[in-house]
Order: C-alpha cells, then sequence, then structure tokens
C-alpha cells in the first residue's frame, strides 16, 4: 500500500540539527518523533536507577549500555501512535549491536537520512544551544534566538553541552558511525548539513517527497 506510515531515520553527529529537523519532518509528515536523547533524559527526571545510571555514561559522552536503551526505544515505537502514523527515529541506532536488535524486531526503515556537518560547526551549535523547559523548543543564541524577554530568561541549557563534553560525544560518535552506515547502505540519503536549518529542510522535504512518489507509482503500477 503507498498509504503505509513512513518510517525514517536520522542520523548525524552531535548537534548536526537532528532534532531541529525532526520538528520540521513532524509538522509537515505527522510523524512520530522518538528520540533516543530525549527518552533517556525522561528516565534521568524520574530518578529511576537506570536513570541514574544513564547519566553517569551521558556525562562521559558515552554510549548508554545496551540493556537501557534497546528496550526503551522498541517500547517507544511499538505504541499505537508510531504504529498508525509512522515514525522519525532520533539518535538511535548508534551502535551495531543496536541497528542488529531493531532489525531483529522487525523494524524496517524506509530511509536514513544522514546529515554532514564539519565539527567546527558543531562545537559552535552546542556551546550556543539552550532549550525552553516549558515548550521543548531547541534555541540557539546566535542562530535561533529566543522571540521574547520571557523565553529567554528561562531557557536552560544541557549538562551534556560543554565544548570539552562534545568533544568526547564527537568521539563516540567517530568510533561507532561506521559500522551503523554499513547496516542501511542502500537506504541512506546524505543532506548537507551545514546550511541554514531551512535548506537543510529543503533537502530532506525533498527526499521524502520523492520516496512517497516513487511508492505511489509502483502501487499505481500493479
Ligand atoms: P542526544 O540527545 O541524542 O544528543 P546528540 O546526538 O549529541 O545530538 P544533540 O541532541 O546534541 O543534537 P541534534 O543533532 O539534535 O541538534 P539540534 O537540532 O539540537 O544524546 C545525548 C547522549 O545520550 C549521548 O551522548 C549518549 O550518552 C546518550 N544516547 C543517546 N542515544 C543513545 C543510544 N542510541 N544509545 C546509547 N546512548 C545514547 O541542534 C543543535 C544546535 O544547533 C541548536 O542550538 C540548534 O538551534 C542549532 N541548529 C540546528 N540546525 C541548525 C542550522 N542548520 N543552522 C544553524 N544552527 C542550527
Amino acid at each position: 500500500r503507498d498509504s503505509e506510515p513512513l518510517q525514517v531515520m536520522i542520523s548525524g553527529a552531535p548537534a548536526s540539527g537532528k532534532g531541529t529537523q525532526c520538528e520540521l519532518i513532524k509538522h509537515k509528515y505527522g510523524l512520530v518523533h522518538v528520540a533516543a536523547g530525549d527518552l533517556l533524559r525522561a528516565e534521568i527526571a524520574t530518578g529511576s536507577d537506570n536513570g541514574k545510571l544513564a547519566k553517569q555514561y551521558m556525562e562521559k559522552g558515552q554510549l548508554v549500555p545496551d540493556h537501557i536503551v534497546v528496550m526503551m526505544v522498541k517500547d517507544r515505537l511499538l505504541k499505537p501512535d508510531a504504529k498508525d502514523n509512522g515514525w522519525l527515529l532520533d539518535g538511535y541506532p548508534r551502535s551495531l549491536s543496536q541497528a542488529t536488535a531493531l532489525k531483529q524486531f522487525g523494524f524496517q526503515p524506509d530511509i536514513f537520512v544522514l546529515l554532514e556537518v564539519s565539527e567546527d560547526i558543531l562545537v559552535e551549535r552546542v556551546v550556543g544551544r539552550r532549550l525552553d523547559p516549558v515548550t521543548g523548543k531547541i534555541y540557539h543564541l546566535k542562530y535561533s534566538p529566543p522571540e521574547n524577554e520571557e523565553i529567554a530568561a528561562r531557557l536552560t541549557q544541557r549538562f551534556d553541552d560543554t565544548e570539552e563534553k562534545v568533544k568526547l560525544r564527537l568521539n563516540t560518535h567517530h568510533q561507532n558511525v561506521e559500522a551503523v552506515l554499513s547496516m542501511y547502505k542502500d537506504i541512506t540519503v546524505k543532506i548537507n548539513g551545514n546550511v541554514s536549518k531551512e535548506e537543510v529542510f529543503a533537502q530532506i522535504d525533498s527526499a521524502l517527497t520523492s520516496l512517497l512518489e516513487q511508492r505511489k507509482a509502483a502501487s499505481g503500477s500493479v
């Protein structure tokens, strides 16, 4: 059926713009955004043992162990909203073992979107990033400044968003990225993520539109 919901993976280095693009994709395509990092931060906020353990790894910029992350993501993807509307998986899988586990559970994405951003830009994006705890919106002091003083006053910074920690996160990313890419080679679309968020979205939008058109054409021909 050409009306099967889309299943999209989005990947890229820390601060490459995954969360920012997911907001735009979600808005246009109605997919459910499942972000591994957000699930982990929600777990930390509950004060659970898993959350405490996860935080220790996140503070070092390392991957949280599979026994915590794998089931968390699987359970979220199996919820009815994600099954019915399709999903947009952000920041997962980050290792070969996570990719393999996902495949074993029967999750097969239609497209793997890879955001490519140069390293000096990544560091600048990390240190300038701020979050609105009320709306969950992502800001950047220079590139996406808050709309007014009230929002500006309540913005927070993530505990792992320092220049020192982003270096550790980047190392972890470099150690794992090739193995993950090898699993999705046939469906990978590389996106130039160095440009403005609107220009990045235009590239992703065109990839998703042509995917939907191909499906439509294929279902019309049988
Ligand atoms: P996670 O929360 O996933 O962090 P990350 O991958 O480091 O990615 P970020 O959320 O930092 O960045 P983003 O790409 O979403 O960029 P954003 O749109 O915010 O993971 C955190 C930690 O959790 C990991 O280190 C690990 O410990 C653990 N973890 C997560 N997943 C795991 C897994 N699968 N397994 C094990 N452990 C896991 O943009 C960044 C900034 O740039 C913003 O300020 C934004 O406004 C700005 N910006 C965005 N796009 C543009 C643009 N085009 N131009 C200018 N500015 C822009």
